[in-house]
């Protein structure tokens, strides 16, 4: 029977746990492939000091493991971070935030020494761009932003009734072709207002694992 996607996602979130080290902290990430390595966390948990979370949809999902969430505060420097992406190159560089947690995912992931991404076949591109690229902004920034985004060549629509965990909005940017993703990442860490760009390229993985039907394969 040919797989399903969850079944990849499923099968990646179990592979990744090889990579947890006895006795340490874990980062992890948010949506539904992070979903299912939490839900594999959970079986290994008596061999974890804890977790610490992307996102609150993540803690919840933690401690209702049984898990301990720690702030990042707390726990200092962690060994690994585990998270999916919404587009991913061979170089690793990636296009996250589809759900949202783009800021907190990129503070765990730096503070991470190694970042496991964990994917179904779907999410390995050529050129990011098609899916549209996140950007967290302070809301009072939202139109100066926007304009500029325009003037970058982007679309940027307002993500209707959404509020990010730290209180700000995002905008979607359509219609990128994003052929240097570290050079765009800068620029748009220099608009004032924005908070976080979802283009994690100047730090990218480490390793992918990849879902596919054949399989999980491992590219670093
Ligand atoms: C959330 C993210 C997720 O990692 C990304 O959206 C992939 O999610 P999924 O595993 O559900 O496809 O960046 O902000």
């Amino acid at each position: 029977m040919a797989l399903t996607q969850d079944d990849m996602k499923r099968a990646v979130a179990q592979a990744a746990i090889a990579y947890v080290p006895n006795d340490c902290i874990v980062g992890v990430g948010t949506g539904s492939t992070a979903n299912f390595f939490i839900d594999e966390l959970a079986r290994i948990k008596n061999k974890i000091r804890g977790a610490v979370a992307s996102s609150e949809a993540s803690a919840k999902r933690l401690q209702g493991h049984g898990i301990e969430v720690l702030s990042l505060n707390d726990a200092g420097d962690l060994p690994v971070y585990v998270d999916g992406a919404d587009e991913i190159t061979r170089h690793m560089h990636m296009v996250k935030g589809g759900g949202g947690a783009l800021t907190r995912e990129k503070i765990v992931a730096a503070a991470s020494q190694k970042f496991i991404c964990v994917c179904d076949a779907s999410k390995l591109v050529d050129v990011l761009g098609k899916f549209p690229l996140p950007i967290e902004v302070i809301p009072m920034a939202r139109s100066y932003i926007a304009r500029e985004l325009v003037k970058l060549g982007g679309q940027p629509k307002l993500r209707e009734g959404f509020t990010t965990d730290n209180g700000n909005v995002i905008l979607d940017v359509h219609n990128l072709q994003i052929m240097n993703p570290v050079e765009l990442e800068t620029t748009l860490n220099q608009l004032a207002g924005v908070v976080t760009n979802g283009l994690f390229a100047r730090r990218g993985a480490d390793v992918l694992l990849l879902g596919t039907p054949d399989g999980v394969r491992t590219l670093t």
